[in-house]
């Protein structure tokens, strides 16, 4: 039974209102004191010709409570609803515990394709601390919008493709090993790469071979061809290693390469269209008309360059998904070569451009740490990782606690400690490393999330053997109860919010809002106590199973893995 429609319905009922603008104007009152939900009786006064809290007093008198309905006030202007408080929390439990884990989704994405672009590092080059915060974000929308039903498509674009490599491709003939690259590919490559520029600056005639190296590349030529796979094979090797520690996978890995041969179109009908002009010998979008500084579509030397591979890229991805949206999470330093290639886009006449979304986010900081350059290579990622790892499983043998498998359950809670940290804020925001915070089991993190889980697991366990499933739920309206229940209510609401925000950090925001509730519900709620009769302990055992469930839900769309003891 849904509470909120059927005051909709008594009130559109009572007033004669048209029921979608009765639906519009119910309001959640500000503080719990004032009711359950708010009918703001202003738009009637015009009509009715009377004062907005006489028209509520009114109203409300008419007004019976019944089953669903406790009692309706009127305060003010408005008239304030309180649900029936034993029926609210039975309804909600027993359908949260009947959905299992499907409890809070929707099918609303249901035939449509929504495309998440994320983490997208570049070969032979170090993943650094901004791709991971991109992967946090992007895998964590892609796990939203399948729990809405979505078609969901999760990309790498690959930064596998421009003249670097003919540099690249020179360093390693001079001075590649193979024996000491696959023992550490990304750092031994840059080694190489930058031995290149040094050495360039006093023999310039390296570039030049370096860019004839990339022209035979882009010709296809077999040797070239195959080196750059090779440097591609074994930087994925490093990458999928930081993807399994982070339980992340990707349906593609088509990178910059996999579209040098779709630009020659791109090209093409940007020239149809007349919107390329010459610019100091390149071909460009002109867009000054939007204070945008021009799109470069073809160097002066006729290569193509980052944002032409994206246009044929975007082009590909409408041919081959038909895609509902096609999201691009992707640091916000990049906002603006994305609103030139979203312009350049809807000038050609793509209609569907206006599905393009950029989802950036904010710069990350180290204390302590220097990540400009060199330093923030992949090693010092996969660092960080183990570093939280190792410092939650101190945690653990400090506190004595007996978690069963240490060490599977510091990896996930160390893991689930740097996802949470990334979307904890809005992704706009900046974000400052801490461990302390991170790791503060008490604080808003993935431990204290991930420890109330467990905790209520724990409960459970204890509690084998009790059947619950038809608890006469009238026996826990604590307001405590109440309150938690009304959470477990709105989990589906705040998957939405993250969607239509692609901000997942509503979704860590209500899991750790209902991990405080519960908390305190089981303070204020002993359950497992001899003193607590054989009904009240069931009725509140369903509540904790009820929330379980919700918050591991909630944390695997963060991507974080719960555990069952810690
Ligand atoms: N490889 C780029 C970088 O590391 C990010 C790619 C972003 N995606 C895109 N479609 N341009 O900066």
């Amino acid at each position: 039974m849904n509470f909120k429609e059927h005051i909709i319905d008594k009130i559109t009922e009572l007033t004669g209102l048209e029921r979608e603008a009765v639906s519009k104007a119910v309001e959640t009152p500000p503080d719990e004191k004032l009711g359950d939900l708010a009918f703001p009786c202003f738009p009637l006064a015009k009509v009715l010709r009377k004062a907005p809290p006489l028209i509520a007093q009114e109203l409300a008198s008419k007004l019976s409570s019944d089953e669903l309905i406790d009692r309706v006030d009127a305060v003010g202007g408005y008239l304030n609803f309180f649900y029936n408080r034993a029926a609210f929390i039975s309804d909600t439990v027993s359908a949260v515990r009947a959905a299992g884990d499907g409890w809070g989704r929707s099918d609303m994405g249901s035939g449509k394709t929504v495309l998440v672009e994320y983490s997208s590092p570049n070969i032979a080059k170090p993943f650094h601390i901004g791709h991971l915060f991109s992967t946090a974000v992007g895998n964590s929308l892609a796990k939203i919008y399948k729990f809405l039903g979505y078609d969901v498509q999760s990309l790498n674009h690959l930064g596998d493709w421009g003249t670097q490599f003919g540099k690249l491709i020179s360093a390693y003939k001079r001075w590649g090993d193979p024996a000491v690259i696959e023992k550490d590919p990304i750092k031994e490559l840059l080694k190489i790469y930058v031995k290149f520029h040094e050495e360039a600056e006093k023999h310039p005639e390296l570039e030049d071979e370096a860019r004839e190296y990339f022209k035979k590349l882009e010709e296809g030529d077999e040797e070239t061809t195959a080196l750059w796979k090779y440097f591609r094979d074994q930087s994925l090797v490093e990458f999928k290693r930081v993807y399994d520690m982070l339980g992340v996978e990707f349906d593609s890995y088509n990178g910059e390469a996999f579209y040098s041969d779709k630009m020659d179109e791109v090209v093409e009908i940007l020239n149809e269209k007349g919107l390329l002009v010459e610019s100091e010998g390149a071909r460009v979008v002109d867009l000054s008309d939007m204070n945008m500084p021009p799109c470069i579509i073809l160097k002066s030397d006729g290569a193509t360059i980052y944002a032409t591979r994206d246009i044929a890229a975007a082009l590909y991805r409408h041919r081959t998904y038909n895609f509902y949206k096609n999201i691009y999470v992707v640091g916000l330093p990049q906002s603006l070569h994305f609103r030139q290639i979203f312009e350049t886009m809807k000038r050609a006449g793509w209609e569907w451009s206006k599905d393009c979304v950029h989802v950036g986010f904010g710069l990350v900081k180290l204390p302590g740490k220097n990540m400009s350059t060199r330093h923030g290579d992949v090693v010092f990622l996969e660092e960080v990782l183990n570093e939280s790892i190792e410092k939650t499983r101190a945690i653990i043998e400090k506190n004595n606690s007996d978690v069963g498998d240490v060490d599977d359950v510091a990896k996930k809670i160390g893991i689930g400690a740097v996802l949470y940290t990334f979307l904890k804020n809005s992704r706009e925001k900046d974000i400052v490393f801490s461990w302390d915070t991170m790791l503060d089991f008490d604080g808003e993190s993935a431990p204290y999330c991930m420890y109330g889980y467990a905790r209520g697991r724990s409960i459970l366990r204890r509690a084998e053997g009790i059947d619950y499933s038809d608890a006469d739920m009238s026996k826990a309206v604590s307001d405590d109860a109440y309150t938690l229940v009304k959470l477990m209510n709105g989990y589906g609401d705040a998957v939405k919010d993250a969607a239509d925000k692609n901000e997942p950090f509503y979704v860590n925001r209500y899991v750790t809002n209902l991990v405080k509730a519960f908390n305190k519900f089981y303070n204020t709620n002993p359950i497992m106590k001899d003193d607590v009769d054989e009904d009240t302990k069931k009725a509140r055992l369903a509540i904790v199973d009820a929330v379980c469930g919700i918050i591991k839900s909630a944390l695997s769309l963060l991507g974080i893995e719960v555990v069952e003891s810690m």
